[in-house]
């Protein structure tokens, strides 16, 4: 008898808000904040909007509902301590256009991070996880599982929120259509004791 023990997890999060989009007016929102910022964060890639949309009171209800499913995955999920109190540090406006894209990255300096999606397209590429870096060799296999695969993919659709460990190194491919691919993006942190410290 083989035991197997799959003893280190990482979860993402996925949570259906739907009709908050249409209901909040966001993506004309959105559009509007990204536009505020001419040039200045466009890197070729993506235009994003200033980084505190999280004080703006059209984005409150999509916060509450962020605050409610961090606090549920901190202490239901990842069983931390209830005293945390669940702070969004930044939240920003994406519009990927046409022939951009997201190279991997991560998100220092927090907990958690999330990105909700504002519309859909059959042709709008998924958001890509990419396993650390754990091995440099790179066998062949016969079929990918939780234990191989190097990369999971998650399509996108309106409406939908995603949250993963800040950590975590994702991407996103070229906008191979002709319509923009439009999302807000966030971190977490929960404010509270850690060992040793307080952050
Ligand atoms: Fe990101």
């Amino acid at each position: 008898m083989l035991e197997v023990h799959p003893i280190f997890q990482t979860p993402i999060f996925v949570c259906e808000l739907n009709g908050i989009t249409d209901a909040c007016d966001l993506e004309p929102y959105i559009r509007k904040c990204c536009s505020d910022t001419p040039g200045k964060f466009e890197h070729g890639m993506v235009v994003q909007s200033r980084y505190d949309l999280n004080r703006d009171e059209k984005l409150a209800p999509l916060c509450r509902e962020i605050f409610e499913i961090a606090r549920s995955i901190a202490q239901n999920v990842y069983r931390y301590s209830p005293n945390y109190v669940v702070e969004i540090t930044s939240m920003w406006g994406n519009i990927q256009k046409p022939g951009c894209f997201f190279p991997a990255h991560i998100h220092h300096n927090n907990v958690f991070s999330g990105v909700f999606y504002l519309n859909d397209d059959d042709g709008f590429p998924p958001v890509t996880f990419w396993r650390p870096t754990e091995t440099m060799l790179d066998p062949k296999k016969q079929e990918y599982n939780v234990f191989n695969q190097g990369s999971f993919r998650r399509p996108v659709k309106k409406d939908t929120l995603i949250m993963f460990p800040a950590w975590l190194n994702h991407s996103v491919d070229i906008n191979t259509t002709a319509r923009d691919r439009v999302g807000i993006s966030f971190n977490l942190m929960l404010r509270g004791e850690y060992y040793n410290t307080r952050m």
